[in-house]
Parts: C-alpha cells; structure tokens; sequence
C-alpha cells in the first residue's frame, strides 16, 4: 500500500473515501465537524436519526454528502472524547481500515490522524496509523488456493496532518510505521509458516534472502559442523534428536562506524517443538510450529533497523533447531556440556529452548555487545503468569528494563518486569551437573531466566518471554509478530543517542 500525509480541507479531498471520527454523544470535531459545516447539517442528522452517536465499533459509510468533493465519507465511532488514548486510537484505525478494505474504496484520506490523543504527537498517530492499518489488512494465504484478494482493494491510503508544518515530521513517521510494520509481516508470515516448510535450513535461506536484499547486511550460517568446533554442546544435543541439521544464524547489520560495539539480539528458533522424549500431550501441539517467534522476531526488528538505515551496528544471533523424539535424541537425565564450559542435565527435554539460548548467548559475547536481548517463545508458565498481554522482561539492568518497558508502552506492545532473584536460582540445582535445565513447577518462567542469566557472562543483558504474546490461538490463530515493536522502539531510541 502507498502511504502519504497531506493537510487540507476534508470536503476538498478527491478520493474514494475520507474518513472521519465522531466522539460519543455525537460529538463533532475536526473533520466530522467540517463536512458537517459545509453539507448543512448532513452529519448531525445521521447522528440524531441514531445511525451514529460516536460509540466505540460503529461506523457508518455515507455516499454523495452534499458539497464535499470524495465518493464516500465513513464515519467511526470513537468512543468518549475524554478517554480517546493510545488503545481508543489504535482499535478505531483498525476498524476504518478494515471497513475500508470490505467496500471498493481503491483510495482513502483519513482524518483520525487529526483527533487528539492525550500525551501523542503527529509522528506518534501516522506512524501509528500506518502499523495499524497494515496489521489489519494483513492475510497469510500462502498455502491456500484460492485466495480471497478483493476485487478492488485499497491502495491508498493518505493521513491529513492538522497544517502543512507538520508534513516533514509526517513524512518521516510514514517511513518509521512502514519499516515496522515490514518488521512485523516478516515476522508473522514466519511464524504462521508450517513447520514442514519453516524448518532451519529454511531459517538459514530465508536469512541469506534479506541479506541480499538489503543494504549493510551480512549473514553468515553456522552449521552443526563449526558449532561442535565451539563446543556447543547444549544446543547441538537438542537437534540430535531430529533429521533436520541445526543451524546457528548469524545477521549482521553495520549502519554505525566499524567499530561501534552492535546490540545483539538473540532469538529462538525452534520450528517445531513436540518436546522430545519428555513429549508434549497431543492438544493444540500444531502451535508449536510458533516455537521460532523468537526467530522471526530477530528478522523481522533488523529488517526494520536496516529499511530505516539506523547509525547503529545490530547483530542476530538465532539458534534453530527442531525438537523431536527419536533414538538419538536427548533423554532425561542426559548430562551435556555448554559452550561455556558448565554442565548441565537435561532433566526435562521439553525445556529445549534454554538449552539453544545459553550457548547462542554464550556465543554473543564474541561481539561485546553494548546490550544483549534474548527473545523467546519459552514457557507455558509465562502464559498463566501475564496471560497474552504482556511479555515478561527479564534483565541484569534496570535501566535496560526500564527501556524495553518503556519501549513497550510507547510502542503497543507491552512488557512487565519479573524479578531474577538469587533464591529462585536455587530451584535448579542440579545432583549431578552444574545446573539442572528446569526448575519445577513454581515460577516457571522465572527460572527459565534464571536459567540464562548463567551464560550472559558480563554483558548488559535482557530475556523477553514472549510465550503468550507472540501468537494468538483459536479463530484468529496466527503469529502477532510481536515484540518486533517493542524492539524496534528501542532501538530507535538507541539510535536517536547517537
Ligand atoms: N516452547 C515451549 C514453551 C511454550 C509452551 C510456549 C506452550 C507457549 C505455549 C517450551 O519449549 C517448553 O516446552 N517449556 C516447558 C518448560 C518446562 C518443561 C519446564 C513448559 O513451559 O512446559
Ligand atoms: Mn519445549
Ligand atoms: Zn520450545
């Protein structure tokens, strides 16, 4: 879709559709009220027939409203004025672009960017704007035959700034929210990706791919071969069990000078995850094919950082690897040797996706990364902790939990702080080896961090669990491509410093 900001009158726009708010108790304001103004009442006497009286989910489409220049003007209900905040604003884009997508519109001027949102300026709500709309108009139909293309979609869509002082600012978020929103399709069309096709060698082409197509970008493979040279005995234990090679991804994005030291992103890619031996019950274990979220995560925030040509150095550093049962495969009790010289016993061979991030963490350290941040779709106990609201943050810092929260909560995509205290560290001590790979049922997610908090070494480092965030379940099953958001305001938040 083409994206552009424009500012002038609503009633002036030669368009398919302009698109306007309406406040609850059918408040008028910017563009509702304008047409309003010049169509002699056309919007209030909808309004008064009770066609649209500005609750949150309505929307009207009005065709020929008298002395305006557009096909159409599709009103959405906003809901209270006073409470209209980051949420209000995100569900009502959403909704414009999904009425918009259903109707013939080919091209749109939206005014909603011109609503008040309390603490948000112009960049916030196009950039904003355009992540939401992409996030709506999105469809992975890839392995379907028929596809459900509508016959005359949307292609433009063009968001008014109050004043044409605010079109640089607006221009710039419009590259921002495309870069993202790229983030996060490559990050979904990933994840919903089967795992017979998604498997690492995929990972590893798919990779090489991005590399090619874009500028500052190096991606290197690592194969079982040179990761048994580096003593990588933890993540190699885990592929042992199945017919598919690991594969160790290594993305490199230089945008800064040469010798800036990167952030390191660290993402699982585990694409598919039956449990191995300790296997997982039948139900809903389709959805382990989202076990590389992490992964595609890692992808999709370096695509975006290279798009925007960021002045900082990124590294990915993505395990793969498929977790399965077979005659070689990691058994319980099995005792194996990390890169970083600790031993640890498999007690659990479902907790698989440690067993990948502490040797790519321990790899990590090679760079002297300014911050390390893992992401990792790994454990159901993140879910009954935070639901699918939050993903947990995890860090050795607390200014750099701070700053994935904050960029959590500017971004849409949220994460809570948990604790690493020293005493649950004592849940995994292990009989037999330096530590043991799972630490009971209690705080499940939290001794997973503490899990990998052995192996970050000295680095700066954060663990983002994103078990329940990263995919949606039921009718609307299908990855989310979250935290490419968060991620993606951090980073430029870190870029903005230099
Ligand atoms: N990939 C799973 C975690 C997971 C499970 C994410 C369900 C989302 C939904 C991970 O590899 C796993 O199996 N973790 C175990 C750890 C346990 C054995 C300590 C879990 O959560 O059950
Ligand atoms: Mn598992
Ligand atoms: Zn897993």
């Amino acid at each position: 879709m083409d994206y552009s900001v424009k500012s002038g009158n609503p009633e002036k726009q030669r368009v398919a559709c302009v698109v306007a708010g309406v406040f609850d108790h059918r408040r008028l304001r910017g563009a509702a009220a304008d047409i309003d103004r010049v169509s002699g009442g056309y919007i209030s006497a909808i309004a008064r027939r009770g066609d649209m009286d500005g609750k949150v989910g309505q929307s009207v489409l009005l065709h020929n409203v008298p002395n305006t220049l557009c096909d159409r003007v599709l009103l959405v209900g906003c809901g209270r004025e006073r409470q209209f905040d980051d949420k209000a604003y995100r569900r009502v884009n959403s909704q414009a672009a999904k009425v918009l997508a259903n109707y013939g519109a080919r091209d749109a001027v939206s005014f909603l960017t011109d609503l008040h949102v309390r603490g948000r300026d112009i960049s916030w709500k196009v950039r904003t704007a355009v992540e939401v709309t992409e996030h709506a108009l999105y469809r992975f139909e890839e392995f379907r035959s028929e596809k459900e293309e509508p016959p005359r979609p949307l292609r433009r869509m063009t968001f008014g700034t109050p004043s044409r002082r605010e079109l640089p600012a607006g221009e710039q978020a419009i590259a921002v929210g495309r870069a993202t929103a790229a983030g996060v399709k490559l990050a979904r069309d990933l994840g919903n990706t089967p795992g017979n096709v998604c498997t690492p060698t995929y990972l590893a082409e798919r990779a090489f791919q991005i590399g090619r197509e874009k500028a500052d970008l190096k991606v290197r493979v690592l194969e079982e071969k040179e990761m048994t040279e580096l003593g990588m005995g933890a993540l190699l234990s885990v592929s042992r069990g199945s017919s598919e090679p690991a594969k160790l991804i290594l993305i490199e994005y230089q945008g800064g000078r040469p010798e800036d030291r990167p952030y390191a992103l660290v993402g699982k890619g585990v694409t598919f995850d039956a449990g191995g031996i300790s296997l997982k019950p039948a139900a809903a274990m389709d959805e382990m094919k989202f076990d590389m979220c992490g992964a595609a995560a890692v992808f999709g925030s370096i695509s975006a950082v290279a798009d925007l040509r960021l002045p900082i150095n990124v590294v990915g550093v993505v395990p793969c690897s498929e977790n399965l049962p077979d005659g070689a495969a990691n058994k319980p009790g099995d005792i194996v040797r990390t890169m970083s010289g600790q031993t640890v016993e498999v007690l659990n061979t479902d907790a698989e996706g440690r067993l990948l991030l502490c040797d790519a963490l321990t790899y990590s350290e090679r760079y002297k990364p300014l911050t390390v941040i893992d992401i990792a779709t790994l454990t159901g106990a993140c879910i009954i902790a935070l639901g699918h609201e939050a993903s947990a943050v995890y860090a050795n810092d607390s200014s750099l939990a701070r700053a994935l929260v904050a960029a959590g909560e500017a971004s849409g995509d949220r994460g809570w702080e948990m604790p690493l205290w020293d005493e649950y560290k004592e849940q995994l001590k292990s009989n037999f080896a330096d530590t043991a790979n799972v630490g009971g049922r209690p705080a499940g997610s939290i001794t997973a961090a503490c899990f990998l908090s052995r192996f970050t070494g000295e680095m700066r480092w954060a663990h983002l669990d994103i078990a329940g965030t990263a995919w949606k379940s039921g009718k609307e099953k299908g990855a989310t491509g979250r935290p490419v958001p968060m991620l993606l305001e951090y980073l430029l938040e870190r870029a903005q410093r230099h």
